[in-house]
């Protein structure tokens, strides 16, 4: 990561600072800066240009590992994190586009004792090599926010575009069918 203030003009006609990497004399110029990012709940200091994932700074500047690196294309949901609640491929968001947002990985979901999902998991025994777990339990649990009380083919349909390489689906889906189920239950035994 570095900076390079340069007197020549990107395409837009920006002096020096480009928002795009700009290249010049043959180096690239790269911009580097501080976000704010707000991490389960606490406020933190990362820095870097601003193209670069959210994953890489969750997993190398604020060691949060549970997201994991599959594709980094958006497609096989291993790096899903909520961002205001919704569930986001760290690896496909710019960090500039997460400043200021509310991110939780799966560290954060624990805070107030083990969440649902996390029981059930366990119960179920839905893991086989783990890699998929963390993107499975955020994409479900941004799911679950807003349906409490799902059918067996609703939680396929949520779950359909997180991949699982060791075919752990039947087990995963049954997980989530039995946190909705907890959820429910001490829900209404508050
Ligand atoms: S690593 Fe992000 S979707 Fe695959
Ligand atoms: S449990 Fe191995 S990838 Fe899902």
């Amino acid at each position: 990561m570095f900076l390079l203030v340069c007197s020549h003009t990107n395409e837009a006609g920006t002096r020096g600072l480009s928002r795009a990497p700009l290249i010049c004399g043959g180096l690239a110029v790269r911009e580097a800066k501080r976000w704010a990012l707000r991490v389960n709940g606490a406020d933190r200091a990362v820095q870097g240009e601003p193209h670069v994932p959210l994953l890489h700074f969750l997993r190398n500047d604020l060691a949060l590992n549970s997201p994991k690196f599959g594709c980094g294309l958006g497609q096989c949901g291993a790096c899903t994190v909520l961002i205001d609640g919704v569930a986001a491929r760290a690896c496909a968001v710019p960090v500039r586009l997460a400043e200021g947002r509310d991110i939780v990985t799966l560290e954060g979901l624990a805070a107030a004792g083990p969440d649902p999902l996390q029981v059930a998991f366990v119960r179920a025994q839905a893991a086989q090599c783990g890699y998929c777990i963390a993107g499975m339990i955020m994409t479900a649990k941004a799911f679950l926010a807003v349906r409490p009380d799902p059918s067996e083919a609703e939680v396929r349909e949520a779950l359909r575009y997180n991949l699982c390489r060791c075919g752990t689906h039947v087990e995963i889906v049954r997980a989530v069918l039995l946190a909705a189920e907890i959820a429910r239950a001490d829900a209404a035994a508050s």
